[in-house]
């Protein structure tokens, strides 16, 4: 590609826009932005989002391909309008010929992607589950609970669900194992217990609509191993679930303390040395700064990162979308006519026995600076 360095039009005081003056001018920007989004971004994040502008003009698109904090993105968006680089009109969010001029002296391309169709860049076919548990777990998702924001609720597609249990599967933390659902409006637990393959799931969940339907299901599909109990995150893990479970499965809300809360429960439920543990991050809602954090968080309590596989869980729109604390933040007031939202999956397997405490958590646990959608 060639890198354009030329000068396309006058800008600020008569002067050409150059390489040094974009960088220079970003810089800038950034510091602006600063005072209205108190949460670490950098300047890779602001070309992150540029590309974006520069391969679609549908927002909501733009979120999911600048891979950055909301709280950022909104700022720096609007910072961009006000200095005349970003355009916003007819629902669509456009680079201006300044703008655009910017990002070719900041030597930005668009944001390119080579995700595979078939398995939508998961690099797993749900497809090679029996034909019979594919199935039977859409029939059952027909009957689900709608997502509530008062648990910081928002559940995956079907096919996300499934591609789960079958990456879990393939990892052979499933086959036999005993395993621990942490919070699940994402039927994780439905769709591991209709393989037939572990020999206990249990479901731990504050949302008593949840638990009763998991307990319809197992009756009705007659699955024995499949149990679900109310718990609330922020207690102290109960002592009979301390040490019994050989893989647990969750999707932590992205507060730092939230995060925590479900990870230590998780790293306390299972036996130890070599056991596996499922959770999703998203770029939405959590810095680069926090994903450090977090990965800090997890060695020093005996755990490596095994695998990380970027956009694996795509989340349906939720009903409370207009009420989310990012809605507030976005240049256009529209719903998403797609899925926007997506998270990595990670896995992690324990080294050392774990070094967590049982604590309780007190308080709001979702909302943190970062936070985009509570
Ligand atoms: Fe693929």
């Amino acid at each position: 590609m060639r890198r354009s360095t030329v000068v396309l039009q006058r800008v600020g005081k008569g002067e050409p826009l150059t390489p040094p003056k974009a960088r220079e001018m970003l810089a800038e920007i950034l510091d602006s932005v600063r005072s209205d989004a108190p949460i670490p971004f950098t300047h890779r994040d602001a070309e992150r989002a540029l590309a974006a502008l520069l391969s679609t003009e549908e927002m909501w698109e733009a979120v999911r391909l600048s891979r950055v904090p909301m709280r950022f993105l909104c700022a720096f968006w609007s910072r961009l309008e006000e200095k005349d680089l970003l355009a916003v009109q007819d629902g669509r969010l456009s680079l201006t010929e300044a703008g655009r001029e910017l990002a070719s002296n900041l030597c930005i391309a668009p944001a390119w992607e080579a995700s595979c169709d078939s398995c939508e860049g998961r690099g797993v076919d749900f497809a090679r589950l029996p034909r019979e548990v594919v199935e039977r777990f859409r029939e059952i998702s027909r009957g689900r609970p709608e997502a509530l924001q008062v648990y910081d609720q928002g559940y995956v597609t079907e096919e996300t669900t499934l591609a789960r249990v079958a990456f879990a599967l393939a990892r052979g933390d499933l086959s036999g194992k005993e395993i621990l659902v942490i919070g699940d409006d994402d039927l994780v637990s439905v769709a591991a217990a209709l393989t037939g393959a572990p020999s206990r799931v249990l479901v731990v969940d504050i949302d008593d609509r949840l638990i009763r339907f998991i307990r319809e299901v197992a009756r009705v599909e007659g699955l024995d191993m499949l149990e679900a109990t109310r718990y609330d995150i922020r207690d102290p893990l109960p002592h009979e679930w301390r040490g019994r479970f050989d893989t647990f499965l969750c999707d932590p809300t992205e507060s730092f303390a939230g995060f925590c809360a479900f990870i230590e429960r998780g790293l306390l439920a299972v036996r130890g040395v070599g056991s596996a543990g499922y959770f999703g991050l998203t770029h939405a809602e959590s810095s680069l700064e926090k994903w450090a954090q977090i990965q800090r968080f997890l060695l020093e309590s005996g755990a490596v990162i095994t695998d990380i596989r970027e956009d694996f869980n795509s989340y349906v729109t939720w009903g409370y979308v207009e009420t989310m604390r990012a809605w507030s933040w976005l240049p256009i007031r529209v719903r998403p006519d797609r899925p926007w939202y997506f998270s990595s999956l990670f896995r992690i397997e324990l080294l050392r026995p774990p070094s967590v405490e049982n604590r309780r958590f007190e308080g709001n646990i979702f909302a943190d600076e970062e936070a985009a959608t509570v």
